[in-house]
């Protein structure tokens, strides 16, 4: 049965192009990206894991771990990176788990038979410290995926974890956020000294809690 938002995802042990990982181990405390390609050696994948290397220190900073997976074994992985490297102007320096017998694919649902019966799609997991699913996104194998848009929506999670706030369409950090239903009027200006401004008494917004 597919992932559904709030589960804990499967744990897994694999191998990686950095060693052995148990995956709930390897996140340890922090926030995790799992992201599958279809194949090696292709040029939208290619792209893609060139784009995650150079944002490799946005998601540290916001202490996520990232993990890629493809279902091509170790050495073609290995020859692949060289690759990444040198048209992308990257280094990639997360790992990337070998799958040739599908073996975490089929654990997350990545293999999706009416759009192709041998490769996966481009998924993305975020996991919470809790190894909780936040977020799961599906993407066709002709549309490479919007890294900056996953950075977005972390720094949304993160937020929304600490403070009753939700974000607006197309928020950015650092702008005004709404405050949630849950929050009585009477408590609004305890919790969001910054101010806030009615627009409707279910539409509250106020300044970004930690900025
Ligand atoms: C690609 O990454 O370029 C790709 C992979 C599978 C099908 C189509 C494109």
């Amino acid at each position: 049965m597919a992932l559904r938002l709030g589960d804990v995802v499967p744990d897994f042990t694999a191998e990686t192009t950095q060693g052995t990982i148990k995956f709930h181990e390897w996140l340890g405390e922090s926030w995790g990206i799992l992201f599958s390609h279809p194949k090696d050696f292709t040029p939208v994948c290619t792209t893609e894991l060139g784009t995650m290397a150079k944002m490799a220190d946005a998601f540290k900073q916001r202490n996520v771990k990232v993990l890629a997976v493809s279902v091509d074994p170790l050495d073609s992985h290995k020859g692949w990176i060289h690759d990444i490297n040198e048209t992308q102007q990257c280094t990639v320096s997360y790992p990337i788990i070998a799958d040739p017998d599908r073996k975490v694919a089929n654990l997350y649902d990545m293999i999706h038979p009416n759009a192709l019966d041998n490769m996966t799609v481009r998924s993305v997991f975020v996991i919470g410290p809790d190894k909780k699913l936040k977020l799961s996104l599906t993407y066709p194998a002709s549309t490479g995926r919007n890294f900056d848009e996953i950075l977005r929506v972390i720094d949304s999670l993160q937020l929304t974890a600490k403070y009753k706030v939700a974000t607006p369409a197309n928020w950015k950090d650092g702008e005004d956020c709404i405050i949630t239903p849950a929050v009585t009027d009477p408590e609004v200006p305890a919790l969001f000294p910054k101010g806030h401004r009615v627009i409707k008494p279910y539409l509250r917004y106020t300044p970004q809690p930690n900025r």
